[in-house]
């Protein structure tokens, strides 16, 4: 019998100590980027987008700030709870010395907490994307409840997705692609195709994806589709 995942696992995470520019970003920049209106998300953007979309565990930020850039249309809220990710992106989007100065995009904003519970904060049908790029595997069936592909979630992230909307998805790690072929074969909320075994056109790439083709792990890439 399979444990609900409990309301809230994560907090905001740190491997080692900050350095200075770290602190500053965290301090500076991350406060005037960060998602604050989960009950009317449109009004977080600098102007009104046609779609909002979300990325579950942005990692280093690459596939989030590739996505910002490409669909100016779009807001995106990009979750991480992960100090050095959040920096990692924030970095790559204020100089040196500009933290608090520095024109920030319009169209991006930073959830640095659990994203079940932003999910949790969001209006029914809100979203019309959501991606989970190489969540963590949590291999070991005893944290199989850690998992955010989970029974239990499949429901909170079908409500808060439009009809039609796409969650997206992607891993490389054998343990979670049987468990997500599992889990959403045994749902009725979303359409849920057989993955796809390269990355589709348009995907970007995420550092993990780099990270396990060098180790020989094929990933997999799911599309499922909002009924
Ligand atoms: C294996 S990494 C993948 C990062 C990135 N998506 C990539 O493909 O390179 C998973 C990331 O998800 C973050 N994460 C895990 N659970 C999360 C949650 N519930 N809310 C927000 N971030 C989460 C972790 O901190 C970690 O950085």
């Amino acid at each position: 019998m399979l444990k609900p995942p409990p309301d809230r696992l994560y907090g905001r995470q740190r491997s080692h100590a900050l350095r200075p520019r770290q602190e500053k970003l965290l301090a500076e920049t991350l406060p005037r980027l960060r998602f604050a209106a989960p009950a009317d998300p449109a009004s977080a953007f600098a102007t009104p987008p046609a779609e909002i979309w979300l990325e579950v565990g942005f990692g280093g930020g690459e596939h989030a700030r590739t996505l910002a850039e490409t669909h100016p249309h779009v807001g995106l809220i990009a979750a991480e709870v992960f100090e050095q990710g959040l920096c990692s992106l924030l970095s790559a989007l204020v100089p040196d010395g500009a933290e608090a100065t520095a024109l920030l995009p319009g169209n991006l904003r930073l959830w640095d907490d659990d994203a079940r519970t932003l999910l949790r904060e969001l209006p029914e049908q809100s979203l019309s994307r959501l991606y989970l790029m190489f969540p963590d595997p949590w291999p070991k069936a005893r944290h199989a409840k850690r998992r955010f592909v989970h029974p239990d979630l499949v429901g909170l992230v079908a409500s808060r997705l439009k009809p039609g909307a796409e969650w997206r998805a992607a891993s490389d790690d054998p343990t979670y692609q049987a468990w997500v072929t599992d889990v959403m074969g045994a749902q009725t909320l979303f359409e849920a195709p057989p993955p796809a075994t390269e990355r589709p056109p348009g995907w970007p790439p995420t550092r993990y994806e780099a990270k396990a083709h060098r180790a020989g792990r094929t990933p997999l890439y799911w599309v499922f589709t909002r009924r």
